[in-house]
Formats: structure tokens, sequence, C-alpha cells
């Protein structure tokens, strides 16, 4: 979704915020563009595309050159991605750039009509720039304007600001959307996330909900809805320019991949005590546990992924209950919340919409809700009652690796400290279950090593496939989910994940030899099973890659390709499996010549529902 910078000191303003849009990029975009003070005036530079039609615009038309300014890269929700619709947008005075969305904008267009104002452009965001030039106009001073304004707008929004009469000013607000305050010596900033600005600075303040921000060259005060200033803390980065650079990789998402045996550790590690998980610091008691009688995990995308596996976990190791809901569909179906119902909400970025308001909902019906959440200080971590970081650092690549690893390590951590809570699980099976959550940072190492060169082999039989399934049982079948999502996100080849039993109720009709079939089986227990149903599609002429483990013999002739991976503790294999799986996608991808880190349409951080 878009990305915000701002920045005023002493460096090139249009190179600054360049450089720190790119660091934006994964959050998604398909239109950029700065407003740079220059001689006093707002000078306007924007373009349709990635970032380098703007830079290749700018070379042309020549850069806008001053030490003060604003940029931005859009999203599309409110007309199509073009010149004129691309950010910032400006009234007489005022120039702005915006990430969210203005509901009441249509009426506040008509209002602006009748006082004789007109609009270039078909966003929402032209209306609020209007807007705060026509209280601007009366006001005659900025963060009094600024106030005016967004008490009438009814949405979500981080705006960046400029006014013409205040040069070498940026001003800020923020309403549900993200956005940050960098502080640095002789300049500081504003960006929707950290890794804009980290090149330049670590130190930022977290903007809360209608806080304004007044930056300076010389510092940056910071002001409630009622004109009051108000001191902040300052937070501090804990991860420095590598962690947001490529560091020699291809793709982001190759890197990301390689990190994630340090981001289990990262994330495991700090709630072990005595051997065993210890969730007290993050508001977790066995205490609390007990009185636990069911739960819902309610996320979007990959991040509901790891909560399929978690379900098959707990209520494996818990006999609770778990229900997985998307949370698009949870907070518009009155869900059934009672006494006793735990919500776990699990997100990467901590800001989609839908996940934030369903953990919303379920609070209002007076759940107690508990976060897993990658990014420090985001809004649902900041809502919820209870919450667990899960330490992957920035992931940059649309498509989630790490961020997905490491929620199913936590998934893991909370599902054996609950079990045992429950008395459901023996002090034995509780420490041997810990010891080989803390064995797999080794082995995930181990399977990228050992995977690697037969994914990249399975992927180019892939390539010219028009759709594909992915099929599993229980854990297999969860694991699959994000397999298949990972697949077509990044590759553009539809893929469907099915449960293997269910394919001859409809589904095995689709299968020909055109279409692939990635079978994974790596539970014993329902392996014979699985085997059954690879029979059934290869009978009927499916390629087979099957995925199992280094101990099972397969029988001849079921397959094409065998993947496995090393033995290991089956409950925790779903860490050890989504690997390959990770990496054929990637292959895929990259042979089939796509932009592996920015998925076509889609952005990293859904802030919109
Ligand atoms: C987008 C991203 C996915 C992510 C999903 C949920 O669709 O592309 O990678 O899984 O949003 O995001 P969250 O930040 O809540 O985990």
């Amino acid at each position: 979704m878009c990305g915000i910078v701002g920045y005023v000191g002493y460096r090139d303003c249009s190179d600054v915020l360049v450089s720190a849009l790119t660091k934006l990029e994964y959050r998604g975009y398909d239109s950029a563009g700065i407003a740079v003070f220059e001689d006093n005036k707002i000078s306007v530079s924007k373009s349709k595309g990635k970032l380098k039609n703007l830079v290749e615009k700018m070379a042309e038309e020549g850069k806008p050159v001053g030490i003060a300014g604003i940029g931005h890269t859009r999203w599309a929700t409110h007309g199509e991605p073009s010149d004129v619709n691309s950010h910032p947008h400006s009234g007489a005075k005022v120039t702005l750039v915006h990430n969210g969305i203005i509901e009441n904008y249509k009426e506040l267009k008509d209002f602006l009509v009748k006082q004789g104002r007109e609009f270039l452009s078909d966003t929402d965001t032209e209306v609020v720039a209007q807007l705060l030039d026509y209280y601007y106009d009366i006001i005659k001073e900025p963060v009094k304007a600024i106030i005016e304004t967004t008490q009438e707008l009814r949405g979500s929004f981080a705006l960046g600001i400029v006014f013409e009469d205040y040069p070498d000013m940026v001003y800020a607000i923020r309403r549900e959307s993200p956005l940050i305050v960098g502080v640095g010596e002789n300049e500081n900033f504003i960006a929707s996330d950290v890794p804009a600005i980290i090149k330049y600075t670590k130190d930022y303040y977290l903007l809360e909900h209608d806080e304004i921000a007044v930056l300076s060259k010389s510092g940056v005060k910071i002001f409630d809805i009622h004109y009051q200033p108000i001191v902040k803390e300052l937070k501090t980065a804990d991860w420095d320019a590598d962690a947001v650079g490529k560091c020699g990789y291809p793709h982001y998402m190759i890197k990301e991949i390689n990190e994630q045996p340090t981001a289990i550790k990262n994330t495991v590690l700090p709630r072990i005590k005595d051997g065993l998980p210890c969730l007290e610091e993050c508001n977790i008691t066995p205490e609390a546990l007990k009185d636990i009688n069911r739960i819902h995990i309610v996320a979007c995308g990959s991040a509901m992924h790891s909560g399929m596996v978690g379900k098959y976990v707990i209520e494996d190791l818990a006999r609770t209950p778990v229900i997985v809901d998307i949370a698009s569909e949870f907070r518009y179906r009155n869900p059934i919340i009672g006494e006793g119902d735990l919500i776990i909400i699990i997100s990467q970025s901590g800001e989609t919409a839908d996940s934030l308001e369903a953990m919303r909902l379920a609070k209002r019906k007076g759940a107690k809700t508990l976060a897993i959440v990658n990014v420090m200080g985001s809004t649902i971590a900041r809502e919820a009652d209870m919450l667990i970081y899960t330490h992957a650092g920035p992931e940059i690549s649309v498509a989630s690796t790490k961020a997905y690893m490491v929620q199913l390590a936590v998934m893991y951590l909370f599902a054996f400290e609950f079990a045992f809570a429950k008395g459901n699980i023996t002090d034995e099976k509780y420490r041997y279950y810990t010891e080989k959550l803390l064995e797999t940072p080794e082995m995930v190492e181990k399977v990228i090593a050992q995977t690697t060169e037969i994914s990249q082999k399975i992927s180019t039989k892939l390539l010219t496939a028009d759709s594909l399934l992915y099929i599993g049982r229980g854990l297999d079948y969860a694991l699959s989910m994000e397999g298949s999502l990972k697949l077509k996100e990044i590759s553009y080849i539809h893929s469907e994940s099915y449960a293997a039993g269910e394919l001859k109720h409809g589904t095995i009709s689709l299968i020909t030899e055109d279409m692939p079939v990635i079978a994974v089986a790596t539970q014993s227990s329902i392996y014979e099973k699985t085997v059954s149903n690879i029979k059934e599609v290869k009978a009927r002429g499916a390629k087979v890659i099957m995925i199992c483990q280094e101990g099972n013999d397969v029988p001849k002739d079921i397959a094409d390709y065998v993947l496995k991976v090393p033995n290991f503790e089956e409950v925790l294999l779903p860490m050890l499996v989504c690997v390959p799986l990770q990496l054929i996608a990637y292959y895929t991808s990259v042979q089939r010549g796509n932009d592996v880190d920015q998925p076509r349409n889609l952005a990293k951080s859904v802030t919109v529902e």
C-alpha cells in the first residue's frame, strides 16, 4: 500500500526522498512522486509506474533542488494509476501526500466544488489537499488548519504536508495509517516505516492517532489534536541498514529465506527459561491459559496459513478446539465469541486493516486478544491485550517467508505451553518438544542447503503449467496452503491446495498430464492414505512432485520427483518442509522472469479492507 516519506535537513532532498521511497517499494505501488521546496516554491514531480520512471523523468526535466520536501509511492484505490492521480496533490498553498482512504471524500468534494474549487484527479487525496487549503486560507496557520481539516475526515490517513508559506518545514498527521518521525542531527524525516530512514538515523518517534508533527531542520515538535505539545519517547531501531539491503542476494525473497534460521533463534530463544517456553513477559501465564476453552485464530494471507498449522498442533496437543478465520470474513459475520474464548491475531505488519478490525471487534465482544506481530509498535501490537513479538527483522519481499516461519515458531511455543498448562502433555513431552523446537534453526539451515538444487530443478518443470494442485492431509494440508499461495503470488501460475482425501469429490476431474501435483506426505500416521491419493492422480496422468521424509519408502512409479527432507519430530516438520515450498515458488518466479519481490497487484501491508 502507499508509502510516505518526508525530509528536512541539509542533503539533496530529491535524492533522500527517492532513496527512502526505494526502501518502501516492498509495500507495493503503481506510481510515485515528490514535492520539494525549490527557491521557496514547491516543485512537484510525479510519474506513473515504478520509481525508475520518476527518476528518468527528473533526469530529463530537471529534478527539484532543495533541502525539504515530501514523497510518495501510490497503490491506486480511487482512480487508476496515472501521472495525474499520483501524489503529491496540491491546493493553492498546500501540497500533500496521503496513505489511507477518506470515506467521506465525495461529500467533501461536493462542498469544495460549490466553493468554486476545481479538481484535476479522481483521488480522495486531492480532496484533502483542497480542504486543507480551504481552511488554511481562512485560518492562516498550518497546525490549526490541519486540526480543522482532519476533524472533518472519516477514514484512515497518514499525511505528509508542505505549505508554500513555510519553506523548509514539513508537517505530518496520522489516523489509523502508520507514520513515524525519524530524528537525525540537523535533519529530520517522516516515513511510513523505519526501513525508509534507517540509512540516515535509527532514532524515531511513533506517531499515535491524531498526533501532529512539525519538522524543521533543527528539531521536531509534536502536538495533540488540541494543539498541546506532547513529549514522546524516542525509540531506537535495533537493526541497521544491512537488514534492509540485499547483501549480495539477487532478491530480498531469497535473502529472507536464508535468514530463517536466525529469525527462529531470535524469536524462540528469549522465550525459553530453564529449558521450557515462558511467555510471562508477553502477559501470558499458565494460570490464565488454563481457563481458555476455545481459540479463534484470525488473520490474512500467509499469517492465516501459519494459524492453520497452529490449529492442527494446538488441537492435537492441547485438545482444545481452534477455529481459524480469514479476518475479512470474521469481522462481518457476527462471530460467536463467549467467555473462555481467546482470539489470536497473527500479523507480520501489525497494520492489516481487516485483522486490526477483527481484533477490535473481538475486544468489543469482551474477548481476550493475543497478537502475534512482527513490526514493533504497530497498531495491532499496541491494542492487543497480550502480545508476542516475532523477531524476523524487516521483511521486504512481498511474499512472506521468514515472517511466516517465525509465526509457526510462536504457534509451537504457544501450543506447547498451552498443552502443558491444560494438563494434556507430560513434563517429559513438554521438554522434548521444546528441545526439538530449539533444534529447528540448525535443521532449517540444513534443509535450505539440501533442497535448493532440487527445488530449482523442479521449478523448471512447472514453468509452462497453467495450473497446479498442492495436496496433503492434516499438517501437510495446512502447510500446502502456504506452498500454493507462495507459488501463485509470485509465479502467476494458478494453483490450489486441496485436502488429499477430498480430491475425488470433484477436483480430481481437473487432473490431466498438464496439471502438475505437488503432494506433501510427511506425517507417518496418514502417509499411506496420502500415498493412495497420489496414486489416484498419477493414474490420471498427473506429473507428481512428492515431498516426504528421508526415511520414507516411496513406492516405485508414484512420483516423477521425490524431494526428501531430513527425518525430524513430525509435529515440527512444517517448519522444515515450508523451505522447499518457498524455494520452488522462488525459482519458478525467477525463471519466468517475474518481479519476485514486488509481484504485480500485491501490497505487503494491506491497510485498506
Ligand atoms: C498481504 C501480504 C501477505 C501477508 C498478508 C497479511 O497480502 O502480501 O504476505 O501474509 O498481507 O499481512 P500481515 O501483515 O497481517 O501478516
